[in-house]
């Protein structure tokens, strides 16, 4: 069987209106713009309105990204949507994504890998692609973490964020395409990052809902030497997959978790620092948006010509932690 090659034929993406700076939330827990900024990078962050919810921000920025490709929504063999905050438990996001954009002929369903989940679902797609079995597939990463945090807790609430970016994958012609990609899981640091309610588990209940059991817990210290320590290494591991050395690559894009995990990341793999893309300043942590709403900018901003080398790292939940080089 031959096998083709994956890459991206259109980017897009999604962020709410409402803007949530540092000043706002010295006003809501005891924390400053100071500590916010020196600590993480994050100056302010979107946040969705009432009406709002995953699917919002996935739609569009997949409207964008099919319009982008040149592919219209029949076209899509295939949607993957990357989220830890989907409108509803049950059923998938996918299928209002599907739905919405009216792309009957695809199949749909969600993948949860937290942080990690566009690099989880970048790695799935390609496969589909690279086989042959699908031509077209739509990868929507993005989160609605404001429904999910608690506002009474200084050490999560200053760090996440709302939207959503979204990618459409196809057959492209070398040297262009995914070049490499590499995902992996340490279940055992399982509670360094979880919502413990509102699962088979420990079931909705009052008791849940007033000891707060719905919100993210984490365990900050524990996340950042991971974080470093694992996205450094699959980052390392992707390069060496594909033969790329350090100094090749045009643009890091790591998944915006604190602006110095980035920095040490970059420095470990030797990447300098002018090639690194932030926007943690302005978007926080999107969680599954981060990377592809960097790509979006990039792309508005005429950063990713043809021929242009990323790498993208990203570390979450589970823990989970994945890479990938993509030449566009
Ligand atoms: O998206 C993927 C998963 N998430 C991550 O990767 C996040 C990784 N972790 C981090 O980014 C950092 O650990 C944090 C930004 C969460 C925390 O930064 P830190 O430098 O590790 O701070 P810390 O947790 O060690 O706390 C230092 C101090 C503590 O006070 P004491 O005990 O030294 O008196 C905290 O209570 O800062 C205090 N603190 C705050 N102070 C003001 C914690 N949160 C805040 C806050 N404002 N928002």
């Amino acid at each position: 069987m031959q096998v083709k090659r994956a890459g991206i034929l259109g980017i897009g993406a999604s962020v709410p209106d409402k803007v949530l700076t540092n000043f706002d939330l010295e006003k809501m827990v005891d924390t400053s713009d100071e500590w916010i900024r020196t600590r993480t990078g994050i100056r302010e962050r979107r946040i969705a309105g009432e009406n709002e919810s995953f699917s919002t921000f996935a739609i569009e920025a997949s409207r964008l990204a099919l319009e982008e490709a040149g592919i219209s929504p029949s076209q899509l063999d295939l949607i993957i949507c990357a989220t830890v905050t989907p409108d509803r438990p049950l059923p998938s996001s996918s299928c209002y994504v599907q739905h919405i954009l009216g792309a009957e002929k695809a199949a749909a369903f969600d993948l949860t890998a937290g942080c990690s989940g566009f690099i989880f679902a970048l790695t799935v797609a390609r496969q589909f692609i690279a086989n042959g079995e699908y031509k077209h597939i739509l990868i929507a990463g993005g989160e609605v973490l404001s429904r999910v945090t608690d506002w009474t807790d200084r050490a999560t609430c200053v760090l996440f964020a709302d939207g959503a970016g979204a990618v459409v994958l196809g057959e492209v012609e070398e040297p262009a395409g995914i070049l490499a990609t590499s995902i992996h899981n340490q279940g055992e640091y399982a509670e360094f990052l979880t919502i413990p309610a509102g699962g088979s588990e420990l079931p909705t209940s009052q008791e849940t809902v007033s000891k707060r059991l719905h919100f993210v817990k984490m365990m900050g210290n524990e996340l950042f030497k991971a974080a470093i320590r694992y996205m450094s290494k699959v980052s390392e591991e992707v390069l060496l997959k594909a033969s790329v050395k350090p100094e090749e690559v045009d643009i890091f894009i790591p998944h915006q978790a604190n602006q110095r995990i980035t920095n040490a990341v970059a420095e470990r793999i030797s990447v300098s620092r002018e090639k690194i893309y932030s926007n943690i300043d302005r978007i926080g942590n999107t969680s599954s948006g981060s990377i592809p709403i960097a790509l979006h900018e990039l792309k508005e901003k005429g950063r990713l010509p043809k021929g242009t080398l990323i790498l993208m790292s990203a570390f979450g939940a589970g823990v989970s932690w994945g890479s990938a080089l993509v030449r566009m």
